[in-house]
C-alpha cells in the first residue's frame, strides 16, 4: 500500500483528481468506481473545475458507485444518486446513461444486485477505485463482520454508521437501515484503488488499516492484498502513522 500524506484536505483532493485524470487520459473510455460521503466532496468539485477548464473529457467515461441506501427514491436528497448528481454528474458532460449507481427502490433487490455485478463485469471491472472509510473501517457499506460478501448484496448498517449518518437526516428515524453495497471482491478486482481520509477523526482507523495484517472486522484491511492501492490522507488523519 502505498501512502500519501498531504498538507490538507484541498492537497488531498487534488492529488486525487490529478490521478483520476491522469487515468482517463490513458483511457478514454475508463471505468471509474465512485463514492459518496463527506470525503470525496472536494475530489469532485476538482473533477468539475477540471471538466470546465477542459482538463478532462468525460464523454466516454462510465462509472459505478458503491452503494446506495434501500427504500428512498433517487429523488430524495439524502440518496446517493442524488449525490452525485448534485456534485458531479450534473456539472460535467458524462453521458448520464454511463453512471450507475445501485436503485434501492427496485422491486427484486437480489435481482437488482445480481444485475449490478453482471453489468460491471460486462464494462470489463473498474480501472480506478475512490474509497472513503468508516470510522469502523468499512468500505463501500462492507461493514465489520466475521464474513464479507464477495459481490454486490444487501446490507444491515452498522449502528455506528447509522449515527454517523443521522447528521444528515432530520430524525433518527429516517436512516436507513439498509443499503446495496459492491461488495469486497467486487473492491478487490477494480486495478487500482484510491482510498481518501481526512480530519482527525480518521487517524486511528488509518493507523489500523496500514497495520500488516487482514482482519473482517476492519474490512478495508483487505485492501493489504490488493497491488495497487494509494492511500491519500491530510495530516490530521496521517497523524498516528
Ligand atoms: P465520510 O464517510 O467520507 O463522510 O467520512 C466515509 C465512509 O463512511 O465510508
Amino acid at each position: 500500500m502505498n501512502i500519501i500524506v498531504t498538507a490538507n484536505y484541498e492537497v488531498l483532493s487534488e492529488t486525487a483528481a490529478n490521478r483520476i485524470a491522469e487515468v482517463i487520459k490513458n483511457k478514454p473510455n475508463a471505468v471509474l468506481g465512485l463514492a459518496t460521503g463527506s470525503t470525496p466532496i472536494g475530489l469532485y468539485k476538482k473533477l468539475v473545475t477540471y471538466n470546465k477548464e477542459n482538463l478532462i473529457d468525460f464523454s466516454r467515461v462510465t462509472t459505478f458507485n458503491l452503494d446506495e441506501y434501500i427504500g428512498i427514491p433517487a429523488s430524495h436528497t439524502q440518496s446517493y444518486r442524488y449525490f452525485m448528481d448534485y456534485h458531479l454528474f450534473n456539472h460535467i458532460n458524462i453521458d448520464y446513461q454511463k453512471t450507475h449507481v445501485p436503485n434501492g427502490m427496485a422491486k427484486d433487490i437480489q435481482a437488482e444486485c445480481e444485475a449490478y455485478d453482471e453489468m460491471l463485469r460486462g464494462h470489463g471491472g473498474i480501472d480506478i477505485q475512490v474509497l472513503g472509510i468508516g470510522n469502523n473501517g468499512h468500505i463501500g457499506f462492507n461493514e465489520p463482520g466475521s464474513a464479507l460478501t464477495v459481490g454486490t448484496h444487501v446490507t444491515e448498517l452498522a449502528q455506528g454508521t447509522i449515527e454517523a449518518n443521522s447528521r444528515f437526516f432530520s430524525t433518527r428515524e429516517e436512516v436507513p437501515t439498509q443499503a446495496i453495497t459492491m461488495g469486497i471482491g467486487d473492491i478487490m478486482k477494480a486495478r487500482e484503488v484510491i482510498l481518501l481520509a481526512s480530519g482527525i477523526t480518521k487517524a486511528d482507523i488509518i493507523s489500523r488499516l496500514l497495520e500488516d495484517k487482514i482482519d473482517t472486522y476492519i474490512p478495508a484491511s483487505l485492501l493489504q492484498a490488493h497491488p495497487h492501492v494509494t492511500v491519500i490522507v491530510d495530516q490530521l488523519a496521517g497523524q498516528l502513522i
